[in-house]
């Protein structure tokens, strides 16, 4: 019984632990639009408040995407200073998503 026991703590700690690694690079690409980009370009990128272009309807590939997320164009701010290459990434591939590609 005490084996069994014992099994289940290291169980249940390497449980835990593996979850908390995951939270640390998880990148929660919706949650970053919403907050960073949907006040221009709308939750579902077909909103153009300022000028912004409908995401939606973008022809740029994924490295366009991330340089122009990062470089900023226009009215739209840069954001190379402020998001990581890997957020900026995983935003690129979710506007791809919000163009239906
Ligand atoms: C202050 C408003 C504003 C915010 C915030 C903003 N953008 Fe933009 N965005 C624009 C404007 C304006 C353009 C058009 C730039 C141009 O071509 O002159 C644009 C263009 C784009 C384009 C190119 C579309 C195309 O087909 O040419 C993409 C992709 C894009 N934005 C993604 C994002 C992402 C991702 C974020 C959040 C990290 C973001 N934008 C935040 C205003 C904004």
């Amino acid at each position: 019984m005490r084996k069994v026991i014992f099994l289940f703590i290291v169980l249940l700690a390497a449980s835990c632990s593996e979850t908390n690694e995951q939270k640390a690079v998880a990148i929660n690409p919706q949650e970053l639009y919403s907050k960073k980009c949907a006040s221009c370009h709308g939750e579902q990128g077909d909103l153009t408040m300022g000028g912004a272009k409908k995401i939606k309807e973008t022809q740029l590939t994924k490295e366009q995407i991330a340089l122009q997320i990062s470089e900023g164009k226009g009215s739209m701010p840069r954001f190379g200073d402020r998001l990581s290459k890997e957020e900026i990434d995983a935003l690129s591939v979710y506007c791809l998503k919000l163009a239906g590609k």
